[in-house]
């Protein structure tokens, strides 16, 4: 069995822990550090630290299960990095920094150094993992940005039924990873895919402004709400929103329309439930009402399609879609109504 290796890139030194740390180790313990990992203030004794120390040791000589670093940098001991295995293949990280040692990019640093030693090959040194990942609540910004500067993916939120987490508030966790495979961030797709792994997304529903030759506006009763609204849905992950109302369309109204320009966004707030979204209003064209009877409507989402007059929209449709409907139908008479609303409303 060879010795737990001492890393560095040239700033930052991951090494062993020292029985002659614990002292730098307990002082070094605050409140940021017992708050995030859901301990006391109190909780880091020096015999709780050397016991940790004498635990690291054999478990890193034992089958490396748990391996803990000192973090060093200056000549002392910043704080600590830590990856323990979860399932074969799979190493958990954890990292703190010291009362005083905060805010100049040590964590970050001592994350990639970890996370190169937990990837590499056995063969190399390394702890031969496929994956590493963490879990950080969402509201712990620095080690959120830590995770990410060290090139974790952000995959998901993992929702903790109340009071089983870490800490008694925790509620959810971020869980952020990087695998084996995973170009370095240093070249382009690597640093692309990092960043798509975090930017926000939003939904987008794309809905067709259909008219038939009186220029009622065709709407749906839709199966799981009560009010009626614009034939149309929700454009799928990669999916143009042009296509998206034209697919929606024709699966579920049967009807193959062309989706021709764009005559409103408008962007949904959050409401209800659900997340919010921005709606693509596209002109449907003017049709024979007689397509209304044409519609093989798809039962298990539509229950009755009309064209419908304005005093029959405000009555069927919520006020919100009906606003919409209106912006969009001023939109197209004279190009001159808004091309974006927010829930139908000019801003
Ligand atoms: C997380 C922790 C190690 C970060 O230490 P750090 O020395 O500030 O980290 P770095 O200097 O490498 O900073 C990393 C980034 O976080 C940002 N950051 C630091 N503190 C921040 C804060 N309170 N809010 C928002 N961002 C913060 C920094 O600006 C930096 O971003 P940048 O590189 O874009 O400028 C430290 O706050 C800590 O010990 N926290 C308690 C332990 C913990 O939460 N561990 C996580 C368990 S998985």
């Amino acid at each position: 069995m060879t010795d737990q290796p001492t890393l560095t890139d040239g700033v930052v030194t991951l090494r062993p822990f020292r029985d002659d740390d614990v002292a730098a180790a307990v002082a070094g313990h605050d409140d940021v550090i017992a708050h995030w990992f859901g301990w006391p203030v109190d909780g880091v004794t020096p015999e709780r630290m050397r016991a940790a120390i004498a635990d690291w040791r054999a478990s890193y000589g034992d089958d490396h299960s748990q391996v803990a670093f000192a973090i060093e940098v200056d000549g002392h001991v910043a704080g600590s990095v830590d990856v323990r295995r979860r399932e074969p293949g799979v190493g958990e990280l954890s990292w703190a920094l010291y009362r005083g040692e905060r805010g100049r990019g040590v964590a970050t640093r001592a994350v990639r150094i970890l996370i190169d030693y937990a990837l590499s090959e056995t063969g190399q040194g390394g702890l031969g993992y496929s994956r590493v990942e963490a879990k950080v609540e969402p509201g712990n910004e620095a080690s959120l940005r830590v995770a990410t500067r060290a090139g974790l993916r952000r995959e998901g939120v993992r929702r903790i039924e109340p009071g089983t987490g870490d800490r008694p508030e925790t509620t959810s966790y971020v869980v952020l990873a990087r695998l084996v495979s995973d170009p370095p961030i240093t070249e382009p797709e690597g640093f692309r895919a990092l960043l798509n792994s975090f930017l926000p997304r939003k939904r987008a529903i794309s809905q067709l402004l259909v008219r038939d030759r009186e220029g009622r506006v065709l709407i749906c009763n839709l199966t799981y709400k009560r009010d009626w609204d614009l034939p149309g849905g929700v454009v799928e992950v990669g999916e143009s929103p042009r296509l998206a109302a034209m697919r929606e369309v024709s699966e579920e109204l049967g009807l193959d329309l062309e989706a021709d320009r764009l005559l409103l966004t408008d962007w949904l707030p959050p409401w209800s439930g659900w997340d919010d979204a921005v709606c693509l209003v596209f002109d449907g064209g003017v049709h024979e009402a007689a397509i209304a009877d044409r519609v093989r409507m798809q039962a298990r989402e539509i229950r009755s399609v009309e064209f419908a007059a304005v005093d029959q929209i405000r009555e069927r449709c919520a006020d919100f879609t009906a606003r919409r409907i209106d912006s969009a139908l001023a939109n197209l008479a004279t190009g001159g109504g808004p091309a974006y609303v927010e829930s139908g409303r000019r801003t």
